[in-house]
């Protein structure tokens, strides 16, 4: 099939190389000329496990084309994927000005029928908004069709979510463009669920929110699991067996960040309000998830004191491991209390420190993370990086000046730890120091 994809951030390049690898000729377009550049000469702007060679290998099996040129694009193809940026406005709505740019723009250049695919994040209804813009600048009377087809990409794993989905959801309002997308997808061999194009729309944050929730929820145990020498480790397990419960998404620790949940959950907040539902389960997800990175930092306030002229070094910056992204890490909201208290702080991560240089001011950055312990007073853990797993610990503590060891990711062995000398906390699970 031929395809365009309009928008080359991390939903829309994943999914136009994904579709160039299942055999369809793509168009990727973004505005970006400089990006366009890049991904032309095989290079990929974020760092994503895979996709790299992925994009090498379609671009010269001539599958996969980036271009600026939108009309080209939307001429050459039936199937059209907007997959552009959906940013939180101040207020916590979603814009969707470029949303309405590009279904513009399809309006006023097709010639013929086209098939118009929401791939971003976008609030129920709009669909309808998107259908209604088609309708209005439509200067050759061509036939749209709207489809909601959301993505549940991970970063760091996107491409093996894109290739093997748990589900696929399509919402669409037509026979012709459910099969359509259907035999798209076929190749994948994957559950596809037919619905409307609201139900589609509304399953993405409804998807993402319980998923917060989820993270809060074990976060609220945690909490107790702390005060009451319970390990949270041991519950989630016991909880996880349930069938119905499901072990994923019950690792406590510093909250969840990244671009997705954060603006998601305070989108659908935004969204059930003007539907006249005050979603106060959502709120006080969020403020479990703000509350987890000052009960962290308090932690290490018990133990060390003063902050003030400590220096504390800090292992991961990234908001998960395998992605160098930085929006919304927990890492950013911990440094800043921590510097607040006057604390010297030395970071290392594996792939985001470039990224963290613009988020993140007056921190030494250094080249590992044996630098970054070296005479430290407390070693923190901000990101699960299986480097960090491999490290030789009995190294760093016969480096650090005080070997107080804060894993906000309970990523690390406790009981190791405790045997090598740490003196180690984790959320919720106090690796039994005091045994
Ligand atoms: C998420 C959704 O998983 C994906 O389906 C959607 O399309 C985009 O948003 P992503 O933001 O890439 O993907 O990361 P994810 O792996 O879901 O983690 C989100 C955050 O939750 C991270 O900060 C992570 O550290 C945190 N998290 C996750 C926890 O704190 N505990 C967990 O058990 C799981």
């Amino acid at each position: 099939m031929d395809i365009t994809v309009v928008g080359t951030g991390y939903v829309g390049l994943v999914a136009g190389t994904c579709f160039a690898d299942m055999g369809n000729r793509v168009f990727c377009v973004d505005i970006d000329s400089k990006k366009i550049g890049m991904l032309n000469d095989g290079k990929c702007p974020i760092y994503e496990p895979g996709l790299e060679p992925l994009i090498e290998k379609n671009v010269k099996a001539k599958r996969l084309f980036f271009t600026t040129d939108i009309k080209k694009a939307i001429n050459e193809t039936e199937i059209i994927f907007i997959a552009v940026g959906t940013p939180p406005k101040p207020n916590g709505d979603a814009d969707l000005s470029f949303v309405e740019n590009v279904a513009k723009t399809i309006a006023e250049t097709a010639t013929e029928p086209k098939i118009v695919v929401e791939k971003s994040t976008v609030p129920v209804e709009t669909g309808e908004r998107i259908a209604a813009v088609l309708k209005l600048y439509n200067p050759h009377n061509v036939v749209f069709e709207v489809v909601s087809n959301p993505e549940f990409l991970r970063e760091g794993s996107a491409v093996k979510d894109f290739l093997v989905p748990d589900r696929i959801v399509i919402g669409a309002s037509s026979e012709h463009a459910r099969k359509k997308l259907g035999e798209l997808y076929s190749p994948l061999k994957a559950k596809i669920l037919f619905t409307d194009v609201k139900s589609a729309e509304i399953i993405k944050h409804a998807s993402n929110s319980f998923l917060a929730t989820k993270i809060s929820f074990i976060n609220a145990i945690a909490d107790i699991c702390d005060n009451t020498g319970a390990d949270v480790k041991l519950v989630a397990e016991g909880m996880g067996l349930d069938a119905r419960i499901g072990k994923s998404f019950l690792n406590p620790g510093i909250g969840y960040g990244g671009f997705c949940f954060p603006k998601d959950v305070e989108a659908f907040i935004r969204i059930a309000e003007k539907k006249g539902y005050d979603f106060r389960l959502l709120k006080e997800v969020q403020e479990i998830n703000h509350a987890q990175r000052k009960i962290f930092v308090k932690k290490i306030e018990q133990q060390l004191w003063n902050l003030n002229n400590k220096k504390i070094c800090v292992l991961g910056l990234a908001f998960k491991p395998n992605t160098d992204d930085m929006r919304f890490a927990p890492s950013i909201d911990i440094i800043k209390m921590l510097q607040d208290e006057g604390a010297k702080i030395f970071a290392y991560d594996p792939v985001a420190m470039e990224r963290a240089k613009s988020e993140i001011r007056g921190i030494e950055f250094c080249s590992n993370a044996y630098a970054a312990a070296k005479d430290a007073e407390a070693l923190l853990v901000l990101t699960e990086w299986q480097e960090f797993l491999e490290l030789d610990f009995k190294k760093i503590r016969a480096s650090m000046k005080t070997h107080f060891l804060f894993d906000g990711r309970n990523c690390l062995d406790s009981k190791k730890m405790i045997s090598l000398g740490f003196k180690y906390f984790g959320m919720g699970s106090q690796g039994n120091n005091c045994l």
